[in-house]
């Protein structure tokens, strides 16, 4: 089934719509790991806190994850070094080892059952080609004091060349461990959740926080975390321009080879994200992979075929159970964006850019916001600062941008298409161009204009605009998530048009074909 294995058979609390103007000392924006843990630290400081999320807490990217709960963030120990130096790349794990120490403390405190498993963490290789790359990484590791270690013997079913092992690591069920947490947050005296509340602006101005939510109501703060995965508040920040956005799927399924319960990830691509998880009485693989930019893959690539063929080949995998996916913002420093989100608005807190590491990177973001907020020494503040700017970022940030300028410029460059025969309209009939089958989509170029055209499986069809409201790229469609995604900066839509992620915000136009 198109679910993620961690929000089946879960009942989650409903929470109310905010439909009334409020006031309070924290606004967290985004119901997720971060906005949660963030509103958890807050609470127990006994701020006023309200938690608002634009659709269902959960059910966005933290519920569609591995869930692993690691310092192994693939090979990044060596580039921090190489990049940022020694110190800052110990600040990056130390960081990260307070957030694990955070998680630990949770789980005991709450005596919270999310089935906790101490693992290894493992970045292997099968080619001779990155070999070395293991070694450096195994030697930044041990400059940084991480109990790790080299080996070339993995239990896997197929051989390793070489694999670097991070010891007492770990991985859970990231909706088991959150949802005390969320229990818990609500006893707190004046302090709320509200769902399906969406917010389209954040504003400072003498020192308070004014948000505005689409359906008309505003909240007045002294703070606003926005956890939203990508920063709602992006129109003067141009965060689309420092984040590239990347998709990952994900299969879970029964499986019939023994190996050892660990966390793996291989080097090379297509990239295998690895580990097994406890299911009633058995244990399911989650398998991951097939990472790609948002809007850049082709409709002939079956991305969850590849990962269950590679499954079937080497765990002798059953009909998978679940397939999901999700999309997570990379920077290009390495470095997460986690801070106030310009100098002029301190008062709003950012955090974003966790390049698929979230379940501890979210609680470095906490624990910041928190110290920030409570105007706690932090040494972190300036690591993590999301206005920071280096060479090599700026590079980067330049050729990343001229591709989007590129994708912008070509989409709309493309040739017109032929004139559409008028009959068909007189006629009400569905011009041809938009023929598709069921359960398909695909984008139309119909009189000098792009549309999105779907068909679900009541053969009811769905045309969009497919002019991207951001910055008006033309957006792609992806046939095994079923959604509208846009090349440039990562905005998603679905194929009814709703807006689901990215710097966009609005929904796509729905088009009547007796319209067009
Ligand atoms: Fe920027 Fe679509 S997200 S143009």
């Amino acid at each position: 089934m198109n679910k993620p294995l961690w929000l089946d058979n879960y009942d989650l609390n409903n929470f109310p719509q905010l439909t009334n103007d409020l006031e309070t000392d924290v606004l967290v924006i985004g119901g997720g790991i971060t906005g949660i843990t963030t509103a958890y630290l807050l609470g127990e400081e006994g701020y006023r806190v309200t938690l608002v999320e634009a659709e269902k807490l959960l059910h966005g990217t933290t519920g569609h994850t591995t869930a692993k709960v690691t310092l192994q963030h693939s090979l990044v120990y060596k580039t921090l070094i190489k990049k940022h130096g020694i110190n800052k790349a110990q600040a990056y794990k130390d960081s990260h080892i307070i957030a694990f120490n955070l998680i630990k403390d949770n789980i005991k405190n709450l005596e919270i059952n999310c089935d906790y498993e101490t693992v290894t963490s493992y970045v292997y290789t099968e080619s001779d080609k990155y070999i070395n790359n293991i070694e450096k990484e195994y030697e930044a590791s041990q400059k940084l004091g991480i109990n790790s270690f080299i080996t070339e013997n993995l239990s896997l079913p197929y051989k390793v060349k070489c694999a670097l092992g991070f010891k007492e690591q770990a991985h859970f069920h990231v909706v088991k461990y959150l949802t005390p947490l969320i229990d818990d947050f609500s006893k707190n005296d004046d302090c709320y959740i509200f769902e399906k509340s969406k917010v389209f602006k954040v504003k400072e101005d003498n020192n308070m926080c004014h948000t505005y939510f689409t359906s008309g109501v505003k909240v007045k703060s002294r703070h606003v975390v926005v956890a939203s995965h990508y920063p709602v508040n992006d129109p003067h920040n141009f965060y689309f321009t420092k984040l590239k956005p990347s998709m990952t799927y994900l299969i879970s399924a029964k499986y019939n080879v023994e190996f050892e319960n660990a966390d793996y990830i291989n080097v090379e691509k297509p990239i295998r994200s690895i580990r097994t998880h406890p299911y009633n009485d058995e244990r399911l693989i989650l398998i991951g992979g097939e990472n790609h930019q948002c809007g850049h893959t082709r409709p002939d690539v079956k991305h969850y075929s590849n990962l269950e063929n590679f499954g079937k080949k080497h765990f002798a995998i059953e009909e998978p159970l679940y397939r999901f996916s999700t999309q997570d913002f990379y920077t290009f420093d390495n470095l997460p964006y986690i801070g106030k989100i310009n100098p002029k608005s301190p008062q709003i807190i950012v955090a974003t850019g966790y390049k698929k590491w979230g379940m501890l990177t979210s609680h470095v973001a906490a624990i910041l916001a928190r110290d920030l907020i409570t105007n706690k020494n932090t040494e972190y503040e300036k690591l993590y600062k999301p206005t920071r700017i280096t060479d090599k970022l700026s590079c980067k940030f330049f050729s990343y941008n001229l591709k989007s300028v590129g994708r912008l410029v070509g989409g709309r460059l493309k040739k017109m298409p032929k004139e559409f025969d008028v009959s068909c309209l007189l006629k009400h009939q569905m011009p041809k161009e938009f023929d598709v089958s069921e359960g398909m989509g695909k984008i139309v170029s119909y009189k000098g204009k792009k549309y999105g055209v779907y068909k679900d499986e009541n053969s009811e069809v769905f045309i969009v605009n497919v002019v991207c409201p951001h910055l008006k790229c033309i957006l792609t469609f992806n046939n095994e998530h079923k959604t509208y995604d846009c090349p440039c900066h990562g905005s998603r839509f679905t194929y009814k048009g709703k807006y689901l992620d990215g710097p966009a915000i609005k929904n796509l136009e729905r088009i009547n074909f007796r319209d067009l």
